[in-house]
C-alpha cells in the first residue's frame, strides 16, 4: 500500500524527446498500483507510440483520433473528471503556453481545461525556450493558478546545450506526484512535521568519529509517510546512503549538538516532531584539531554526555517554541515495554515507538521492523513484523489520531 494504490492518474505526454521517459513513468506508476490513462499529443506520437503506453499500463492510450469517435463528446470531460491527478510529462513550451492561455484544440488541452483534479506539469525543452520570457511568464501564470510545476532540471540536453530545461527523471517525478496527491487528500495537509533520521557522528579528530548502526531507513520512511499524508516535512538527517524523499526540506547534520540546534530551530511552532534518529549518548570530551598519529601511541578517549535532544525539547514551555506533538523511539534490548513507558514519561512524549533491537530480523540496518506504539493514556499497540514504510504509515495514522 502507498498513496498511489488505486489512484487514477491521467498522464499527458506532449512532443519532446523526453517522451520516452514518460513510458518509464507510466510503468512505475502502474507498478505502484495506480490506474494510468495516457493521452498523447500529435507531436508525442512521433517520439513514442500509443502501443508502448498500452503495453505498460494495460489500458487504452488516447490520441487526437479519439476526439472524433462516437463517444468523443464525453471523453475529455470523463477523463478529466474521474482522475485524481493530471500529470503532463513531458510538458513542451507549446503545451505550457496552451495551458496558460486556456487554449483547447487537441484532446490533451481540452481535457486539461475540463479537469477538476490537481494538475502537475514537468517542463521539458531546450534551454533557450525555457528561459524565454514568454515561457517564464507562462510558468508564472500556471504556478499562480495552483498548478504544480516539477522541474525542469539543469543538465545536458539532446541538442548538446547545457542548461535548465531537462525533464526530471521518472523516479523524481514519482516523488512529486506523491507530494501533490498528499497535499490534495492527506490528513496532514497544511501541517509541519519535523523528522530526524540516521545515527549521529561524534568526532574524535578530523577524520575519525564514533557512530552507531542506524541506517536512517526508518526515519526516511517516516518522512515519506508524512509527505504522503500531505505534511510539509523537514528532515534533519545525518549522512546516510539513502536518497532524500522528494519534497522534504532536508537539513544535513553530523553530531548530536548540530542535530539539537537544527531540531530547536525547526520544531519551534511545528505541529509534530518525530525523533527517529539514533542520537549518541556519549561523545569524545576533546576533539583533536589534527589527525591523531600512530607514532604518538594509542590515544585515551575520554567520553562525556552528548546533549539529550528530546529532554531539551521536553523542557521547552508549551506554546510557540514546543512542537504540539513529540514522538520518540525507544531502542531496547530488554524490558521493552517497561523501559519505553518510562522513557515516554521522563521525556514528556505524546507517543513512543518501542523497538526491540535484540531481534535479528528487525530494527537496525534491516528493511523490516517490529514495533509497539505506546501513548500516555496506557494504549499499547503491538504491530507485527512489517516493512519500515508500513511501520512509518502506522506511526503517521496514530499521529493523525492525536488531533482527533
Ligand atoms: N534521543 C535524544 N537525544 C539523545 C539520545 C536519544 O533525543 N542524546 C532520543 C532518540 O532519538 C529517541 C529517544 O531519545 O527518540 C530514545 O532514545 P534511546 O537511545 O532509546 O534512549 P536514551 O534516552 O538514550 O536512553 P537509554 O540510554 O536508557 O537507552
Amino acid at each position: 500500500m502507498s498513496i498511489l494504490t488505486g489512484k487514477k492518474i491521467l498522464l499527458g505526454v506532449s512532443g519532446s524527446i523526453a517522451a520516452y521517459k514518460a513510458a518509464d513513468l507510466a510503468s512505475k506508476l502502474t507498478q505502484a498500483d495506480a490506474r494510468v490513462d495516457v493521452i498523447l499529443t500529435g507531436a508525442a506520437k512521433h517520439f513514442v507510440s500509443p502501443l508502448t503506453f498500452q503495453s505498460l499500463t494495460g489500458r487504452k492510450a488516447y490520441t487526437d483520433a479519439d476526439l472524433w469517435r462516437s463517444e468523443a463528446h464525453v471523453l475529455h470531460v470523463g477523463l478529466g473528471h474521474s482522475a485524481d491527478l493530471l500529470v503532463i510529462a513531458p510538458c513542451t513550451a507549446n503545451t505550457l503556453a496552451k495551458l496558460a492561455h486556456g487554449q483547447s484544440n487537441d484532446l490533451l488541452s481540452i481535457t486539461a481545461l475540463a479537469a477538476q483534479c490537481p494538475v502537475m506539469v514537468a517542463p521539458a525543452m531546450d534551454v533557450g525556450m525555457y528561459e524565454h520570457p514568454a515561457t517564464q511568464e507562462n510558468v508564472r501564470i500556471l504556478r499562480e493558478r495552483g498548478i504544480y510545476v516539477a522541474g525542469p532540471a539543469e543538465g545536458r540536453m539532446a541538442s548538446g546545450l547545457v542548461g535548465r530545461g531537462r525533464m526530471l527523471e521518472p523516479a523524481e517525478l514519482l516523488g512529486h506526484i506523491r507530494v501533490v496527491l498528499g497535499r490534495a487528500t492527506g490528513a496532514l495537509a497544511g501541517r509541519k512535521v519535523v523528522v530526524t533520521a540516521g545515527g549521529t557522528q561524534e568526532a574524535i579528530d578530523p577524520v575519525r568519529f564514533i557512530t552507531n548502526r542506524s541506517s536512517g531507513r526508518q526515519g526516511y520512511a517516516v518522512a515519506q509517510a508524512a509527505l504522503d499524508a500531505g505534511a510539509d516535512v523537514t528532515l534533519i538527517s545525518t549522512p546516510t546512503a539513502l536518497a532524500y524523499p522528494v519534497g522534504a526540506n532536508v537539513i544535513s547534520v553530523r553530531s548530536a549538538q548540530e542535530m539539537l540546534e537544527a531540531v530547536l530551530q525547526e520544531s519551534a511552532g511545528a505541529d509534530a516532531l518525530i525523533m527517529a534518529a539514533a542520537v549518541a549518548d556519549f561523545r569524545p570530551r576533546n576533539v583533536a584539531g589534527n589527525k591523531l598519529k600512530k607514532r604518538d601511541g594509542i590515544p585515551q578517549i575520554q567520553l562525556e554526555a552528548a546533549p539529550d535532544i528530546l529532554a531539551s525539547v521536553a523542557s521547552l514551555n508549551s506554546g510557540a517554541s514546543r512542537p504540539q506533538f513529540v514522538i520518540g523511539f525507544a531502542a531496547e534490548s530488554r524490558d521493552l515495554l517497561a523501559n519505553a513507558a518510562e522513557k515516554m514519561a521522563s521525556k514528556k512524549l505524546d507517543m513512543i515507538v518501542a523497538n526491540d533491537i535484540s531481534a535479528t530480523d528487525a530494527g537496525f540496518d534491516v528493511a523490516q521492523n517490529r514495533v509497539t506504539l505506546l501513548t500516555p493514556d496506557g494504549n499499547v499497540e503491538k504491530l507485527s513484523l512489517r516493512s519500515k514504510f508500513a511501520v512509518a504509515e502506522a506511526i503517521i495514522v496514530k499521529l493523525v489520531g492525536l488531533w482527533e
